[in-house]
């Protein structure tokens, strides 16, 4: 079992370089099953959940090259099953379904199911298939879905604006026949950036990024070279080190833009935060300030998936902060190893009220989901004292050697 050894306390001061998002890798990757030839995706972190889904498209039959962050595929599928522990590895596996249905017109696959965020119903990506023509059996918790006449475009509805679903939606209608138009879509950016890949490849899709959506089915899609944009959450974690440790970083590669509803809540702590173009700079403030009130919404809202993270620099701020995690049922786990490790959090309903301590210390945690592990990780950094920390299979999910980054602008973290 690997764990980080965390000698807390360091002020973290330098230079990161974000890696490229994994939330736009995994449905890039699902995307290149609707190519012919070879798609070349360009700075494409090194994370266990993007070798899970080259395992899927090999399993598929395609072929699938990793050379550093460049990942190459060749996607001539001749399978259309995709295997039940390769779905339980990933959950958001299931954005394979709407490729796989454009491509091979059938796919088998497990049923998601829950996960360590709470259940994960896949009910606005079945309902949406069905309605540009799928068929869709579910027999022992194993969906078989097929198109026989070939799917075709639709007017769809998204109840709430799933980013899975639209993402799956969208590349059903890539190639489906006729029009599909999307509305209360997820605005996220990694929508955009799929889109972006997909049209590169000759598909015709307007406005990703914003609620309605309009796809001009097209006969077929051929692979292109296409860069993966900078993780605004990978890039929210240093920041929240930084703010923790009372460091200054600049993060190059990092798009203030998309993280607008972040920065905007470290400003509300009292950090400097720098915007430029590529690049964010933040020279952290002593003491941090409490944030009265945050609630985690929908892009351009508050990310459910920073949520864990700012919650780790909140446990030391001045004052009283609570935090409503309003999009996953099950999303406070965290919150006991921080409590461990000396914060002042309880749990009310969907809410958490964080009293600010003047500092945490060091304990044995073990991170229980990736954005948890990272947010144990950060108040680590913070800490007074070694922390351990184990369950390091969640915090490799979405983090391309955190401990060499880590370390490169001064923490003190290995990892046994
Ligand atoms: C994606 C991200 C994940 C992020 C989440 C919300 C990827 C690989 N993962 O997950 O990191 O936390 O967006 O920003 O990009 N829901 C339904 N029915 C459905 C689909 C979703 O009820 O058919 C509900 C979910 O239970 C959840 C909410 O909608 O409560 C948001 O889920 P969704 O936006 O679909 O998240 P994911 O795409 O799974």
């Amino acid at each position: 079992m690997q764990k980080f050894v965390i000698q807390g306390g360091r002020r973290l001061t330098g230079e990161i370089r974000v890696q490229g998002a994994k939330n736009s890798a995994l449905p890039i990757l699902a995307a290149a099953l609707l190519c012919k030839g070879e798609s070349c995706l360009e700075n494409c972190p090194r994370l266990s959940d993007v070798f899970a889904a080259c395992r899927i498209l090999t399993g598929l039959g395609c072929r699938c090259r990793i050379d550093g962050e460049t990942v190459t595929v060749r996607a001539d599928p001749t399978e259309t099953a995709i295997p039940e522990a390769l779905m339980q590895e990933m959950r958001s596996s299931i954005i394979f379904l709407g490729a796989a249905l454009g491509r091979m017109g059938a796919c088998t696959l497990g049923y998601p199911g829950g996960c360590e965020l709470g259940p994960r119903p896949i009910d606005l990506h079945l309902a949406g298939l069905r309605r540009m023509g799928a068929r869709i059996t579910e027999e022992n918790g194993c969906l078989h879905c097929t198109a026989p006449g070939g799917l075709h475009g639709a007017r769809i509805h998204l109840q709430f604006p799933s980013v899975g679903a639209t993402e799956n939606l969208l590349l059903a209608a890539v190639t489906a026949k006729g029009e599909t138009i999307l509305t209360n879509a997820a605005r996220e950016p990694e929508i955009a950036d799929l889109a972006a890949y997909l049209n590169r490849c000759g598909a015709c899709i307007e406005g990703a990024g914003c609620s309605t959506v309009r796809v001009q089915g097209v006969g077929e899609l051929t692979g292109c070279t296409y860069r993966i944009m900078p993780d605004r959450i990978a890039a929210a974690t240093w920041l929240a080190a930084a703010a923790v440790t009372g460091g200054e970083l600049c993060l190059r590669d990092a798009d203030a833009q998309s993280l607008e509803s972040f920065l905007d809540v470290l400003d509300q702590m009292h950090c400097r935060c720098i915007r430029m173009d590529d690049r964010i700079c933040i020279a952290a403030a002593r003491p941090l300030r409490a944030v009265r009130y945050l609630k985690t919404m929908p892009y351009p809202g508050f990310p459910t998936d920073a949520q864990a993270i700012v919650t780790a620099p909140l446990c030391i701020a001045d004052g009283t902060s609570v935090v409503e995690e309003s999009i996953f049922e099950n999303r406070f786990r965290h919150t006991d190893a921080l409590v461990k490790m000396g914060a002042d959090i309880r749990i009310a309903g969907r809410a958490a009220v964080i009293r600010g301590v003047p500092g945490l210390h060091g304990a044995q945690v073990c991170a229980t989901d990736l954005r948890g592990g990272a947010a144990m990780l950060i108040a680590a950094l913070g800490a007074q004292g070694e922390t351990v920390l184990t369950g390091l299979q969640h915090i490799d999910r979405g983090y391309d050697s955190p401990e060499h980054v880590l370390r490169s602008v001064g923490a003190g973290i290995r990892r046994e």
